[in-house]
């Protein structure tokens, strides 16, 4: 069968052989036993009513297996034999062309080379799934192979509820990824819910087929580490930036310092990270003798070295070591798992690596005191150097909150709302205030057509608006511009893409509607093909969480989610091709309710018309409710948005006299 054949039979009417487990693959670990006897029943009942009646026989003990074994059901039998990458738009098979992208993007969320978990179906962050097994990926691409643009594909959480009637101008899909009665969201909810097969973990960019793997990450880390450097108003050459984590995102933070120019110095405690970060080069060199490391940071400085180096062993005794020789850091953070502190997360200093698996494992009570003591040790190092003038920020992985439970000396002198601790977050400092509020944020493309040149052509478009835009903006956005500039045009060179030809910068409401339109101006006189545009939830009006990117509010509101559930509704009428709305994402279940889009530019006058109602939406929306909560930026930004649009009204906040009080 071809591809294309494949695609379009969906769940096979003949059972596929068993597949083998392969263990050269990065699995999902076994998830937590969770359910009851007879919730084990319901579960595989759930899962077997994707198939045949005749098949139930055969597939029951298979699926069984699959719950005890590995905790959930993924069907991996169903798993189907062609490489798993988003292909030329031109490949797919189907009537709808915006469906066509749609299956261009799934795919891209589960090639082997940007997915953690491929055979679990998972993108990224552990448990950030795009189906929780392969019927509903089958199905799925079914569905969009046979749908027309007057039809809606519904998703629950992974599941493909069907194809509903709808108009042109309606998405082509609407995706809800972990929505759960409130009550219901906790923790251990998820476990069983999703063990269930009844609704899964989205992430952000997972469950809406926007990831485009680590680039990404390396911008936003990027962006904070210039940011930051601005905020204490000195430049990166020679200044040193201390940080840890060589994971996952905190991977990004030395090949983000290297961009920025400064000396970078990442301690890690897993030698086979650090060693991996290394062969990337994402750092540029690995020290495990403190002295030498010391060394070689004063001759950096001296130098006016761009380097990053990587510390293996525990962050805190850098900190500490850093204080008794009184190097002095300029700009502070962490990335440990600290949202995860009890199960590998953070790891305690004066043991090995080794000894604290063991410990977690076998004496979990003695493990969760060490933690906390090297937590206490870690925030008093760092309250050392601060007093000595180092800028420290929280990287949103919870290690004010989690120092401040074990009784770290971390709480502000005259704690405030949403400024309980002495330091800020990111985004309270530089994200919110510098990006977010002006509307500037993570927005990105996709070239449908695969082709690396197609890219090339859309970073030379891009910069050429920016470069345009730049001449006539604003002093209170111009530093923003500039970067973003200096981005698009570093991006080849800085090789960042894997997966599918994509590219992100952080561009406001404007320049998101001009690079767009430009985009759809090249692809109708046939220069390049067809464009997918979308961007990360991490961003202006997508995502209420009020540790990280609504911490900057400071009304009161953060606790509430009418924005990004605002935002997806409005983005799904202005021309969306697809919108999604997750519970879920980064913080954690029940922490967080953020949403995204996706929307095909195929160089119509359709397209000209849908990106710019729903860009101008999808932005301003987010700078209202942050103007309405007086964020300075933010009232600048939509009074702009308001002299240029004369349809847009919107409510501004009056600012009282403190005095009165
Ligand atoms: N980068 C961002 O923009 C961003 C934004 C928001 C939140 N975060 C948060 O940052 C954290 C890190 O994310 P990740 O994907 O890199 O996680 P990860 O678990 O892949 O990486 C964390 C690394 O820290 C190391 N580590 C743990 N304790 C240590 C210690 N005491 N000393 C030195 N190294 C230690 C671990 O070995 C691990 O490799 C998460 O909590 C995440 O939510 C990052």
């Amino acid at each position: 069968m071809t591809f294309q054949e494949q695609i379009q039979q969906g769940i096979p009417d003949q059972l596929p052989q068993p597949k083998p487990y392969e263990t050269n693959i990065n699995h999902a670990p076994k998830r937590k036993e969770i359910l009851g006897e007879e919730e084990k029943k319901l579960a595989l009942k759930n899962a077997l009513r994707y198939f045949d009646p005749k098949f139930h026989a055969e597939l029951l003990p298979e699926f069984r297996e699959e719950l005890e074994k590995y905790g959930r059901i993924y069907m991996y039998r169903f798993r189907p034999d062609y490489e798993m990458k988003a292909r030329d738009i031109a490949d797919y098979p189907g009537k709808s062309e915006q469906a066509k992208a749609i299956m261009l993007m799934i795919q891209n969320n589960l090639d082997y080379a940007v997915a953690q978990h491929p055979h679990e179906l998972i993108t990224y962050g552990g448990n950030g799934a795009v189906f929780s097994n392969w019927a509903q990926y089958l199905l799925t691409m079914k569905y969009l192979s046979e749908m027309t643009d007057e039809q809606t594909l519904t998703m629950y959480s992974g599941h493909p509820m069907g194809l509903f009637p709808s108009h042109k101008d309606a998405p082509r899909v609407v995706v809800t990824n972990g929505m759960m009665i409130p009550n219901y969201s906790k923790p251990d909810d998820w476990e069983k819910f999703n063990a269930l097969g009844v609704t899964q973990y989205g992430q952000m960019t997972a469950g809406s087929y926007m990831y485009i793997g680590p680039q990404g990450i390396v911008h936003g880390t990027t962006i904070t580490v210039l940011n930051a450097f601005r905020k204490i108003k000195k430049e990166p050459k020679g200044g040193l930036f201390v940080t840890s984590g060589l994971g996952g995102m905190s991977g990004a933070q030395p090949k983000a310092g290297n961009i920025a120019g400064c000396v970078t110095v990442c301690a890690e405690v897993n030698p086979k990270i650090t060693r991996i970060r290394h062969e990337q080069k994402w750092v540029n060199e690995i020290y495990e003798n403190m002295d030498e490391l010391i060394e070689r940071v004063r001759k950096a400085q001296e130098n006016m070295e761009t380097v990053s180096l990587a510390y293996l062993g525990n962050i805190v005794e850098v900190w500490e070591k850093f204080d008794e020789k009184n190097l002095k850091i300029d700009i502070g953070s962490d990335q440990t798992s600290l949202h995860n502190p009890w199960a590998g997360g953070y790891y305690p200093a004066g043991q090995s690596f080794e000894e604290s698996n063991r410990m977690m494992a076998e004496e979990p009570e003695l493990f969760k005191e060490k933690v906390q003591e090297t937590l206490r040790r870690h925030a008093a190092a760092i309250n050392k150097h601060t007093q000595k003038g180092t800028y420290f920020f929280d990287y949103g992985n919870a290690f004010l909150l989690e120092a401040s439970r074990a009784g770290a000396d971390v709480m502000a002198e005259n704690p405030t709302l949403g400024r309980e601790f002495k330091y800020p977050s990111y985004v309270q400092d530089i994200m919110g205030p510098m990006c977010f509020d002006y509307g500037f944020g993570p927005f990105r493309w996709v070239c449908a057509s695969g082709k690396p040149e197609d890219l090339q052509k859309t970073d030379n478009i891009a910069c050429a608006v920016l470069e345009e835009m730049v001449k006539n903006s604003p002093e209170e956005i111009q530093q923003q511009m500039k970067d973003n500039i200096q981005w698009i045009k570093g991006a080849q060179e800085n090789k960042l893409v894997v997966g599918s030809q994509a590219r992100i910068l952080y561009a406001d409401a404007e320049g998101r509607m001009k690079i767009a339109e430009a985009f759809n101006n090249a692809i109708k006189k046939g220069e390049i093909g067809p464009v997918v545009l979308g961007r990360d939830h991490h961003d202006v009006s997508g995502t209420d969480s009020p540790y990280r990117e609504t911490s900057n509010i400071y009304d009161g509101s953060r606790f509430t989610a009418d924005m990004a559930i605002h935002n997806v509704i409005g983005d799904s009428f202005r021309g969306a091709t697809w919108v999604s709305i997750h519970n879920g994402g980064g913080v954690g279940w029940g922490e967080v309710i953020n949403g995204g889009f996706g929307m095909l530019l195929d160089g119509s006058a359709e397209a000209d018309r849908r990106l710019k109602s729903m860009l101008f939406w999808d932005v301003n929306n987010g700078i209202s409710r942050r103007s309405w909560a007086r964020n300075e930026g933010a009232v600048f930004a939509i009074k702009r948005a308001m002299e240029a649009e004369p349809n847009l009204k919107v409510t501004l906040p009056n600012f009282v006299d403190e005095s009165l009080f």
